[in-house]
């Protein structure tokens, strides 16, 4: 039976994941920040783990306690909406903690074994926004840009050695507290200078009859990414990211 580790499993996109493997006889071990067993389905083939992906020793313990993986799922990760002028540094300091150190000292801290076992996927997922520019974002962008990079030299690098390595690239979901979080740590957005340019993105953003991407579209696309080595390097997940795609290839 193969065993997947999956990053913040408390809501979203992790949650579904972490549901989706369980639902095909796979050993899941949950991560969040905080652990509650009860926001999944009890099963035995289930382990609900603490990491926070921006502690090296939460990193250390959890890899340790889970033992021997398949595959790791770089999923934790937020976003922040601000106009670079006024997007505070500490914030932006902290997507990049999350979002890119976090996944690659995850990505560290599961290789050795994949390694020596001559097997192993890591998946990372990313976003569509990095296909596309799009004002407002710019410090998430780039900390999911900076992912996308890293994990396409990551995977010349481990092909010698059978293990795999994949991006998952979600397009917008208003079904996960992504939304929300990002809205808490906006800054800037009700300046008069930028008015014009917050009022338009927003529109388009929240434009409910725009395709959006569901929860599901992501844990297919992650389990895809997981179990088939013939799958591309780089798969859209929902709607509005597989024509993203096409429009960016
Ligand atoms: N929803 C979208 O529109 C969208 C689009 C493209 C890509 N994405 C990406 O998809 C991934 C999942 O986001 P989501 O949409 O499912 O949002 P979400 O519901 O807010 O889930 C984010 C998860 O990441 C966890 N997390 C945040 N910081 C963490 C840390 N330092 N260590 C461990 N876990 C941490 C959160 O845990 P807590 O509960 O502890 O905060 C939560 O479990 C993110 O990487 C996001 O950038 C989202």
């Amino acid at each position: 039976m193969k065993t997947v580790l999956i990053t913040g499993c408390s809501s979203g996109f992790g949650l579904e994941i972490a549901r989706y493997f369980l639902g095909r006889d796979w050993q899941v071990v949950a991560t969040m920040r905080t652990p509650r067993a009860d926001v999944l389905p009890p099963s035995e083939r289930l382990r609900v783990l603490a990491l926070d992906v921006t502690n090296p020793q939460s990193i250390r313990e959890a890899v340790e306690t889970a033992g021997p993986i398949d595959v790791l799922v770089n999923n934790a990760g937020f976003g922040a909406a601000s106009p670079v002028e006024f997007a505070p540094i500490t914030t932006v300091r902290e997507l990049f903690e999350t979002n890119t150190i976090g996944t690659i000292a995850m990505t560290q801290a599961a290789l050795p074994q994949f390694r020596q076992r001559r097997a192993g996927v890591v998946v990372n997922v990313t976003s569509s926004l990095t296909l596309k520019p799009m004002p407002l974002n710019a410090a998430y962008r780039a900390s999911k840009a900076a992912v996308n990079a890293f994990t396409e030299s990551l995977a010349l690098e481990l092909e010698p050695f059978g293990v795999r390595v994949r991006l998952v690239l979600p397009g917008v979901s208003p079904e996960t507290r992504f939304r929300d979080n990002a809205h808490a740590r906006m800054g800037g957005l009700d300046h008069e200078a930028y008015a014009d340019l917050v009022k338009k993105t927003f529109a388009r953003l929240l434009d409910t009859s725009a395709p959006i991407t569901h929860l599901r579209d992501v844990a297919e696309a992650v389990w895809r990414a997981a179990t088939d080595p013939s799958s591309p390097m780089r798969i859209p997940a929902g709607a509005d990211a597989e024509a993203w795609a096409a429009e960016a290839a």
